[in-house]
């Protein structure tokens, strides 16, 4: 039995989503900037996907803009900033962050910002005092994430969003791994800016929305038309954008259900993982529902997931941005993890159509592949056996 568990890369498409969007991708077509009937057509459906959007974060559907990517969201915040503090002064990052918002901070660094990079603790979550002594007198922004793509840890982006607001100091929160998994209300959040991404909620990939406080600056990444009120240039996706309203509706009818469904499943693997000596990753932080990371004690991750993937389950080494690189993720080094321990993680991030049958086959693989692994290291495992590893 094959299963997909690595749905913090992506997540498939939701039937009903998929029903919601092929009229536009069929009959239904206009640019929603025209003014005939199918421009209108095109602008209403568009419009509609705004409202859902914006009850899903408990936010107005003014404050939402539609762009191609959660890394487009998170850069144009970044850029809005740094334009406007004239490339000077600095800005605190967790060391969480996702690549969109890490090489974006790169970014500015080289052109001339400062930028101090709070690390999370041994626990994956970030200190609010942490980020209250980075900030300095000509901090512009901070950039904090309501969920980690990688361990799944939760952040205190609420405190942090509060520390903030009384240093004057606008915060942005990627919320692309938490919406549709946990509750997240805008209001609650404290925000300036939160971004979202419509294909890790069972939405279409190519869609996202980036939530804007009123009075927060926006001004756009990409010159040209005068699209989304002159925040984001370029012709609406408009078979995405009903998609990811659809996505977002469904979201908030069915959070609780989603919850305790995914749950249920990173419950059981970890039990199952736990029963053959994983070691368990921020299992006791704040968390997603979804997410479980681990490492086996000998077991290089990457040697594991192609094993696994042969074995016809799709798991991940850290995020799927940085798979590829051989160097052990940024996010796990600065939790304090050793670097074998590290390049020896796997994430897990379960979905809306895994089931318990799954689960059940994927740590039956696990241990066969976790053993399989051990005899073949030099020394057939016995090494890693002695440092403690167990099962
Ligand atoms: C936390 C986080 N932020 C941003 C992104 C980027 O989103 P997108 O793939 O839509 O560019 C991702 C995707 O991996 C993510 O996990």
């Amino acid at each position: 039995m094959p299963a997909y568990c690595d749905h913090n890369a992506t997540t498939p498409v939701d039937p009903r989503v998929r029903e919601a969007m092929l009229p536009w991708l069929g009959e239904r077509h206009g640019n929603p900037s025209s003014i005939h009937r199918w421009g209108r057509a095109a602008r209403e459906a568009v419009e509609a996907a705004r409202d859902e959007v914006a009850a899903l974060l408990g936010a107005r559907s003014g404050e939402i803009v539609f762009t191609a990517s959660g890394t487009e969201a998170n850069n144009t915040v970044l850029a809005t900033v740094a334009r406007r503090a004239g490339f000077r002064g600095s800005i605190v990052v967790s060391a969480l962050e996702h690549s969109s918002i890490r090489a974006g901070a790169g970014f500015l660094e080289a052109a001339g910002m400062r930028v101090t990079r709070v690390a999370p603790g041994g626990d994956g979550v970030v200190d609010p005092a942490a980020v209250a002594a980075a900030l300095e007198d000509d901090t512009r922004l901070v950039a904090l994430m309501r969920a980690s793509n990688e361990i799944g840890t939760l952040q205190p982006v609420a405190e942090v969003a509060a520390l903030c607001r009384e240093r004057g100091v606008p915060l942005l929160c990627d919320a692309v791994q938490a919406v549709g998994k946990v509750p997240v209300d805008v209001g609650e959040l404290g925000a300036d800016w939160a971004t979202l991404g419509g294909h890790k909620f069972h939405g279409p990939p190519g869609v996202a929305a980036l939530w804007v406080r009123p009075q927060a600056a926006l001004d756009p990444l990409l010159l040209g038309g005068s699209q989304e009120r002159r925040r984001r240039a370029g012709t609406e996706n408009v078979a995405g954008v009903v998609g990811l309203g659809r996505a977002a509706a469904l979201a908030a009818a069915e959070l609780p259900d989603r919850t305790r469904h995914l749950a249920a499943l990173r419950d059981r693997f970890e039990a199952g993982a736990a029963a053959l000596g994983a070691r368990l990753h921020a299992v006791a932080s704040p968390r997603l529902p979804n997410t479980a990371h681990l490492a086996f004690d000998g077991v290089e991750g990457e040697a594991l997931l192609i094993r696994l993937d042969l074995a016809g389950f799709a798991v991940s080494t850290g995020s799927a941005c940085a798979s590829g690189a051989v160097e052990p993720s940024p996010t796990l080094l600065a939790m304090g993890l050793p670097r074998q321990e590290a390049l020896g993680s796997i994430r897990v991030s379960f979905g809306m159509t895994n089931t318990a049958a799954e689960v059940e086959a994927l740590v039956a693989a696990l241990e066969h592949e976790v053993a399989a692994l051990r005899r073949l290291a030099p020394g057939g495992g016995r090494a890693a056996r002695a440092a403690g590893a167990g099962g």
